[in-house]
This record gives structure tokens, C-alpha cells and sequence, in this order.
């Protein structure tokens, strides 16, 4: 098994012995590639990074250094996940910086979906450069890449290095043991290596996180209301044995509001779209049809719960016509 492109008759991994097989291979291959040499790794705790990340702490161990960076968009109880899975129990080298107030102060008053992006994408990099700029001696960037990311990236659909983009001065060589995967591989390897099912099994989650799920300029207010109802959504999918089933779920708090009334005064809040769908090429999206029951509670819970939200609405629209995400 090569370190460099997926050989045409490479069996598909799809048990623990061929994980296992697959792990041993790549420990002793990226030992012969780093050698006592050092490595950073921007570890995100998506399921690609987060696999990379526990294969090298078993392969180089403090050799590694993983830089976790919050960007103040992530999921409730992402960043204390990844600081208890990697640092207290994997004993990773982990600097967590909490970017939130930079990453906020920039976006405020950014209404262009585009330009959110380019803002947030551009700050990591920032971020991450500052942070790599103040270690010593690290000669190696390693990187969830997976099969097909190279696969889009030689068809020209996407550009594949998720930290391309580093200034040019810092000249790292790449890590990238996970790159001859397909995700499904991806997760079953990454089980193996000990990480949690709730992260090596999660939805798919975008890059500029519930910057995306909080359309036009992002306040903090409106910003905790989607994190809060996204929270009540995830525990009751789980709970209703959705997890795991339903591809990908989430909420949206659009900027406007609406007249309500509670507790016998008027108020005057924002909606909570709610959004759950299913795919297997995310080309074309159909909608997951929830029971009316379950409705029921998570209106209930939402309205009760969040501050802020005094509607919840069901998007029920397939991909075409609207894409999975607002923005
Ligand atoms: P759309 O909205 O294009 O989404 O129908 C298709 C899938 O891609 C995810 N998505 C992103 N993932 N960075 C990412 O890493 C992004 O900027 C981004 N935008 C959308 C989306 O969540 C869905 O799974």
C-alpha cells in the first residue's frame, strides 16, 4: 500500500482487521517519513483531522502538535470535545486558541455570503500562521486530505489542501496518512484509533460552521440562538434514533422578526427554521419527513428554551431547487 495515490485494486475497508492492517501500515510509514522530526496538524475535530490527529499521536506522539483553533462558529460543546478526547485523553501536544472575539469583531456588520466566507476562511489562516510562526523546528504539515478530495481537486472542482493558503515562507512538507481513503474508510480507522462514535460518525458540518446557519451580519445573540437550537436538535435526533440515520440536520435563524406573544405580553423575535435531509452525492437532497410528534416537542423545547425564537418553522424544500445551506 503506497503512501501516494490509492492503488486501483485496493480493497475497500470495511472491517476492524482491515482498519487495523491499514493503521500499522501507516504508523510505520509516516515514522520513515518524519523520522524525530516535528509536525503540526490544525485539527478542527472533524472527523478527516481528527483521524489524522490520533493516528500520528500513535505513530510520532509529542512529535505532533495539533492546533485547535475556535473561530466562535462551532457546534455547543465542540471545542471542550475536542480539548477532552485529544489533550486529557489521547495526551496530545494541543494548543486550543479561542479566536472567537477576532473572528466576530471582522464579521460584524458583513452581510455578503461571499465575503463571510473569505473573512473566515482568510482569518484562520491567519491564525494558524501566527500560531505555527511561534513554535521551533517544525518541518512537517500534516492534513486530512481523503481520496476524494484529490480526485475533485485533479477534476478541478475543488482546490484539496484545506490549509492551502499558508504563506509561502512557511515551507512544510505534507502529512497526509489518510489520503488513499474514501470517508467511510475514514471513520471505521478512526474507531479503531479509539475516538469517540459521536465523532468519527458525525453529520457533515461546513468550514465557516453556523456562520452559514446565521444569514446576513452575524450577532452574538442571534449566533447563541442557532448554536441553542441546533443543540436541542442534535439531543433529539439522538434521543428518537435519528442520529446516525438522517445525513444531515440543522437549524437556521434568519435575520428578521416576527410579532408572538408570551406569557401575556407581546414579542417581537426570530423564527428557527429547522432543516433535515438526506442524500448520498449531495447533488440532489430530499427531505427527511419527521413524525408529528416529534414536531411537536421541538417546537415546544425551541420556543421554550431559546432565548430570542418565538416561531419555528420546517423547511421543507429539496435540493434543487435550494441548497442544503442558506448561504
Ligand atoms: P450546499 O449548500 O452547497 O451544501 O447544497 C452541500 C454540502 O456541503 C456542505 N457545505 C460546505 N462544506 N465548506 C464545507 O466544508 C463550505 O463552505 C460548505 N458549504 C456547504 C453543506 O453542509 C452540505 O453538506
Amino acid at each position: 500500500m503506497g503512501n501516494d495515490r490509492r492503488p486501483d485494486d485496493m480493497v475497500r475497508i470495511t472491517t476492524p482487521e482491515l482498519a487495523d492492517a491499514f493503521i500499522e501500515e501507516q504508523v510505520k510509514l509516516v515514522k520513515e517519513q518524519v523520522g524525530s522530526k516535528k509536525v503540526l496538524l490544525a485539527l478542527s475535530g472533524g472527523v478527516d483531522s481528527s483521524v489524522v490527529a490520533a493516528l500520528l499521536i500513535k505513530a510520532i506522539g509529542d512529535q505532533l502538535t495539533c492546533v485547535h483553533v475556535n473561530h466562535g462558529l462551532l457546534r455547543k460543546g465542540e471545542p471542550e470535545q475536542v480539548i477532552e478526547v485529544f489533550r486529557n485523553q489521547m495526551k496530545a501536544n494541543l494548543i486550543y486558541v479561542d479566536a472567537t472575539d477576532r473572528f466576530l469583531d471582522k464579521l460584524a456588520g458583513v452581510t455578503d455570503p461571499e465575503t463571510k466566507r473569505k473573512i473566515i476562511g482568510g482569518e484562520f489562516i491567519e491564525v494558524f500562521a501566527e500560531e505555527a510562526k511561534k513554535l521551533d523546528g517544525i518541518e512537517f504539515l500534516a492534513q486530512g486530505t481523503i481520496w476524494p478530495d484529490i480526485l475533485e481537486s485533479e477534476a478541478g472542482i475543488k482546490a484539496h489542501h484545506n490549509a492551502g493558503g499558508l504563506p509561502e515562507d512557511m515551507n512544510f512538507e505534507l502529512v497526509e496518512p489518510v489520503k488513499i481513503l474514501f470517508k467511510d474508510e475514514v471513520r471505521i480507522v478512526g474507531e479503531r484509533l479509539g475516538l469517540p462514535a459521536n465523532m468519527v460518525y458525525r453529520q457533515p458540518f461546513p468550514g465557516p460552521g453556523l456562520g452559514v446557519r446565521c444569514p446576513g451580519a452575524i450577532t452574538r445573540d442571534r449566533l447563541e440562538a442557532v448554536r441553542e437550537s441546533d443543540a436541542i436538535l442534535r439531543e433529539e435526533f439522538a434521543k428518537n434514533g435519528l442520529e446516525g440515520k438522517v445525513w444531515q440536520y440543522f437549524t437556521v435563524v434568519p435575520d428578521f422578526k416576527s410579532t408572538g406573544v408570551k406569557d401575556g405580553k407581546r414579542t417581537f423575535d426570530w423564527p428557527c427554521i429547522i432543516r433535515a435531509i438526506n442524500t448520498t452525492d449531495v447533488m440532489e437532497v430530499t427531505v427527511e419527513h419527521l413524525s408529528d410528534e416529534l414536531i411537536d416537542h421541538l417546537v415546544n423545547r425551541i420556543i421554550s428554551e431559546v432565548p430570542g425564537i418565538n416561531r419555528v418553522l420546517f423547511d421543507y424544500t429539496p435540493k434543487p431547487p435550494a441548497t442544503v445551506e442558506y448561504e
